[in-house]
């Protein structure tokens, strides 16, 4: 038995060993630079570093565990193999070491670390095709190192080339994929067919970047390997459930006690019992990651929502109460990511309150949810019925309608996906643009609504939404350069420009100035997503945020802007929704406002 502690420490001291720095994880929340919501890659902070830039470390060898999260499956999860949280073991070269290397030291961790049998080793390399050609570097690399020449097979692109998709300016390149046969078998033969085979991991010969039209081969030879270090954990253990490794072993045997319920023999639990697990386990790390998150009806906050909420959902079909999902999130914040993520244990409080608070608010409308589900069911199945009986030609309806959706999420804090599983269950269907098309309706007459309360006196235009998403991220900046101390006093926007007050005790240089310049623009160019929470005032408190702003009490809710990594602030809004929309931003005078306050006016252009 090897357990997760173990392997992660085998990784980084092996590749300490080979002149690698370990970089520790960064935050699993995206910066807003690839449009990516999570951190889906261990390569995915790296990319500067891997199109040219200098690693702020100055080391080119680095290696880390990097916990990423991918939501794309997370309708499969309930399986025995799926996650929508897993860790990354990766290292990397940036223009330092390439094939020889790489393939070399990725053989002895396999043979020598985890005593594989070279012999038994199968290895994919690419093919080759217009962009790229067929890497028969490797092929001979591998050869020399000991694999069998059966062993090693020739794949196209969709196999053996790695991207991040749906993006461009990115690294990328072929890759060269390992495998290892689950049993004793007698040869290779069935590699391409059978699912005999697991992959391990691969390494990544990051060598060019992808354009919007094809590829242009980058200055530096990088390498970028990736391992899942939860996969390769069930693996080395025999096992063929991820649940069973000791990720989840505990998690899961607590799940199985307070429900009483069989996680082996009875197959309804069993899927319950894994999808609390996976998306408690995610939300803890969402919630408790540096730049955490809370649930919200936007964005990554959204994402959230629908994990705790399916995970409340089958709490109730495994009939026990959603606190107990506090109580499994405690297990992976004390026993299983205690090392890790140290993170966790001083966030522990408030990660439980938050999943509490959450649970509370959906539990509140869940059961009056599920019977106006019911309701929407018993309304299709009678008009099925009595039509089939007017005409027995009638197709029957198997769609929930858009309104009806859109009306458990309004009124019962359905997430639409939650709807739309429910609805499979019973064989049916949701219509989805009939969703999008209430949910514009509905937004259509809040905006009516705020304006009419407002007299239309203060009605923000789409610049001026734009100046005072600028005032954020300059603010932010001040505070930065300046000190926490730093505060807004005073603030006057217009359709041309921005005025801005704030309590400093000398006239800006020109290089502070400047400073200030860039850091907002630099904001903007990491197009970073501008998000909206709602939260208790003391809550808003805890987790870092301020502003001008006086509470009644301090249960009173606010709202919150966050603008990810960067600033997060206590405000009415409303902002754009990513500083990509800003700009470009200038500061045209600094000057003296009044005795210890100064005054930027500045544009955005
Ligand atoms: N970037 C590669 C992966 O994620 C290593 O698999």
């Amino acid at each position: 038995m090897i357990t997760s502690k173990q392997l992660r420490e085998k990784w980084i001291k092996f590749y300490e060993s080979k002149g690698h720095l370990d970089i520790g994880a960064v935050s699993l929340i995206g910066d807003g630079t690839t449009g990516v919501m999570f951190n889906v890659a261990g390569m995915q902070p790296l990319m500067p570093y891997l199109l040219g830039k200098p690693h702020p470390s100055g080391k080119k060898r680095l290696c880390n565990v990097q916990g990423c999260v991918r939501t794309v499956d997370i309708d499969a999860v309930g399986d025995a193999t799926h996650f929508t949280f897993f860790e990354m073991m990766g290292n990397w070269s940036l223009g330092d070491y390439f094939k020889k290397e790489k393939t070399a030291w990725t053989f002895e961790f396999l043979t020598e670390v985890l005593g594989f049998d070279k012999e038994k080793i199968c290895s994919t390399v690419f093919e080759g095709n217009a962009a790229a050609p067929k890497d028969d570097e490797t092929a001979e690399l591998l050869k020399s190192l000991g694999i069998r020449e059966e062993n090693i097979f020739y794949l196209p692109k969709k196999d053996n080339w790695w991207e991040l998709e749906g993006t461009v300016g990115t690294p990328c390149g072929p890759d060269n994929e390992w495998f290892y046969p689950r049993e004793d078998g007698k040869d290779s033969s069935d590699f391409l067919t059978g699912d005999r085979y697991v992959e391990i991991g691969n390494d990544v010969y990051m060598q060019y970047k992808k354009t919007a039209t094809g590829y242009e081969e980058l200055e530096n030879k990088n390498v970028d390997t990736g391992f899942g270090l939860d996969r390769l954990l069930l693996f080395l253990n025999g096992l063929d459930d991820g649940y069973k490794t000791d990720l989840f072993a505990e998690a899961v045997e607590y799940l199985g006690k307070v429900s009483g319920k069989d996680y082996d023999k009875d197959e309804k639990a069993r899927k319950a019992i894994r999808i609390i697990a996976d998306h408690t386990r995610t939300a803890v790390m969402l919630i408790g990651d540096r730049n955490g998150i809370l649930p919200s009806n936007t964005g990554a906050g959204y994402i959230l929502r629908r994990l705790l909420r399916r995970a409340i959902r089958y709490c109730r079909s495994l009939e026990i109460s959603s606190e107990e999902i506090c109580a499994v999130a405690e297990i992976f914040i004390d026993k299983v990511y205690d090392i890790a993520y140290p993170l966790l244990k001083e966030k522990k409080g408030y990660i439980s309150d938050e999943i509490r608070k959450e649970s509370k608010k959906f539990e509140a409308t869940l059961s009056a949810g599920i019977k106006e589900f019911e309701k929407c069911i018993t309304g299709i199945e009678r008009k099925n019925a009595f039509m089939k009986e007017k005409d027995a030609s009638y197709v029957p309806e198997t769609e929930i309608s858009g309104k009806q959706a859109f009306r458990l999420y309004d009124t019962f804090g359905f997430p639409l996906e939650l709807t739309e599983e429910l609805a499979a269950e019973r064989g049916l269907s949701v219509d989805r643009k009939g969703f999008e098309e209430a949910f514009k309706v509905h937004q259509e007459v809040s905006k009516a609504q705020v304006a009419a309360a407002k007299g239309g006196l203060t009605e923000r235009t789409e610049i001026t939404t734009k100046y005072h998403t600028a005032t954020h991220v300059m603010l932010a900046g001040l505070r930065k350069m300046f000190g926490t101390g730093t505060e807004q006093k005073g603030s006057n926007i217009t359709e041309e420009r921005m005025r801005f007050d704030f309590n400093l005790d000398h006239k800006m240089t020109e290089e502070e100035i400047k400073e200030l310049q860039d850091f907002v623009n630099g904001v903007i160019e990491r197009k970073i997503p501008v998000e909206r929470e709602e939260l208790p005032y003391s809550k808003a408190i805890e987790s870092g945020a301020y502003g001008v702003f006086t509470p009644t009490s301090t249960d009173q809710m606010v709202s919150v802007y966050r603008i990810g990594d960067v600033d997060l602030q206590i405000c009415g809004g409303p902002h754009v929704k990513n500083t990509g929309d800003l700009g470009k931003f200038r500061i045209t005078k600094e000057e003296s406002s009044s005795s210890g306050v100064r005054r930027i006016k500045a544009v955005l252009e």
